[in-house]
């Protein structure tokens, strides 16, 4: 039977230091999810255990955690391949709220922050917006994202300062900034060229090792980093505050 030693911490009973691994044997049945284990524990044997999940699918995002030394989806992750013994902590770089689950509030935060949304240029004026299959492709690789914090949790530039952008964000930026229907190309890649934006990065790659979605925050980085500049060269970075 496989064992689960999970990360269980609650602030009642005190600061980190309380924080301890407790072990939970899960029936070896094929098929079975690392999350699918954690309800199997929450079920039958400590309905105390706190995480975070919905969809079950690799679709929400919610499940993300740090399992047997890497950031996954714990319900797209087969307890099968994991070996005898599973190891659960929370994501990194958050305050814990209870066991699993992390204050994602910064996470939201820094997402917000970079106006996940279309802004159409002033000149054009209420029309549709069109796009040909060649500029839609020129998004394809940044749309997917689930926002999980998987790649926010394993960036180490994250865990030194809490006002870089991150990586999850920054992909987002660049997913507007490809957008041929989105306005304000100028104004994005102004805010993420400053001093906690995507000169901070050290191009270590860990967030695009951890994606579940297989993208690229890393690249999408670099490829800002070179917008960026080009654009300040070319004297068109648009401050707006
Ligand atoms: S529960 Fe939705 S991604 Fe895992």
């Amino acid at each position: 039977m496989p064992i689960f030693k999970v990360f269980r911490y609650n602030p009642r009973d005190g600061g980190e230091a309380a924080a301890i691994f407790q072990e939970y044997e899960i029936p070896d049945l094929p098929g079975m999810t690392v999350l699918e284990g954690l309800y199997h524990i929450l079920e039958n044997q400590d309905p105390t255990l706190a995480f975070r999940s919905s969809c079950r699918q690799g679709i929400c995002g919610s499940c993300a955690m740090h399992i047997n030394g890497q950031y996954r989806l714990a319900c797209e992750t087969q307890i099968a391949i994991m070996g005898d013994t599973v190891t659960v902590r929370p994501l990194a770089h958050m305050r814990i709220i209870r066991d699993l689950v992390v204050d994602l509030d910064p996470f939201f935060a820094q997402y917000e922050a970079i106006k996940p949304y279309l802004i159409p240029a002033a000149e054009a004026g209420a029309r549709e917006y069109r796009q040909s299959p060649g500029e839609r492709a020129r998004i394809d690789h940044h749309v997917d994202c689930i926002l999980c914090a998987a790649c926010y949790g394993s960036c180490p530039v994250v865990g030194t300062n809490e006002n870089y952008i991150g990586p999850h964000a920054l992909l987002k930026a660049l997913r507007f900034v490809n957008d041929s229907r989105d306005g304000a190309t100028g104004e994005r890649l102004a805010y993420i060229a400053t001093e906690n934006g995507v000169f901070r990065c050290h191009t270590i790659f860990n967030c695009q090792q951890v994606c579940p979605k297989d993208l690229d925050p890393t690249g999408a980085i670099g490829d800002l980093k070179m917008k960026s500049l080009w654009a300040k060269f070319t004297g068109k970075l648009r401050r707006t505050g």
